[in-house]
C-alpha cells in the first residue's frame, strides 16, 4: 500500500479582525472546495484565530501564523499566536445561557485530536480532522 500524499502550506496574517475571513478564503483555495474536511477545518480554524486575536499579543498589532498539513482525507492545522496572554487555552465550563466559552469545546468535539504547545515567544494551538 502506498502512503497518502501529504502536503503543507502556511500563511502569515496581520493581527486584525479581517484576518479571519482572509484565512478562510485561503484555506478553501489550499484544500479545494471539494475536500471532505473543509467546513469543519474552517470552523475550527476560525475559533482558534478569534482566540489568538482576542487573548494574545497577536491582536495588539501582532501577527498570526497558520500552518496546514493535509492529505486527500485529513487536515491538521496549527494557529501560532504571539503569546503574552493572561490565560492559557482551555475548554471552559459554559453554562446554557453563556454566550462565550464555546469555541474550544466545539474544536474538541469536532476534531479527532487537539492540543497546545509553546512555540517561540507564542503558542501553537492545533487540531486534526
Ligand atoms: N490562544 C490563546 N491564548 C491564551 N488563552 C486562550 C487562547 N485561546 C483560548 N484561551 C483561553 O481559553 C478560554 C476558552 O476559549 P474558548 O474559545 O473556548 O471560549 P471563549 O473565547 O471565551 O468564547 P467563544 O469562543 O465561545 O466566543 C478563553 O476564555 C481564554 O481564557
Ligand atoms: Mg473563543
Amino acid at each position: 500500500m502506498t502512503a497518502p500524499t501529504t502536503r503543507f502550506d502556511a500563511l502569515l496574517l496581520p493581527g486584525m479582525d479581517r484576518a479571519v475571513g482572509h484565512a478562510r478564503r485561503w484555506l478553501r483555495d489550499v484544500l479545494g472546495r471539494e475536500h471532505p474536511c473543509l467546513d469543519d477545518a474552517a470552523l475550527c480554524m476560525s475559533e482558534l484565530l478569534t482566540n489568538a486575536l482576542r487573548y494574545t499579543e497577536s491582536g495588539r498589532a501582532g501577527q498570526i501564523r497558520v500552518e496546514v498539513t493535509y492529505s486527500a482525507r485529513t487536515v491538521r492545522i496549527e494557529v501560532i499566536d504571539d503569546g503574552r496572554a493572561a490565560t492559557t487555552p482551555h475548554v471552559a465550563e459554559a453554562g446554557e445561557l453563556d454566550v462565550t466559552g464555546r469555541g474550544l469545546r466545539i474544536v474538541a468535539s469536532i476534531a479527532r485530536d487537539w492540543g497546545t504547545e509553546l512555540r517561540g515567544k507564542g503558542r501553537a494551538v492545533w487540531f486534526e480532522l
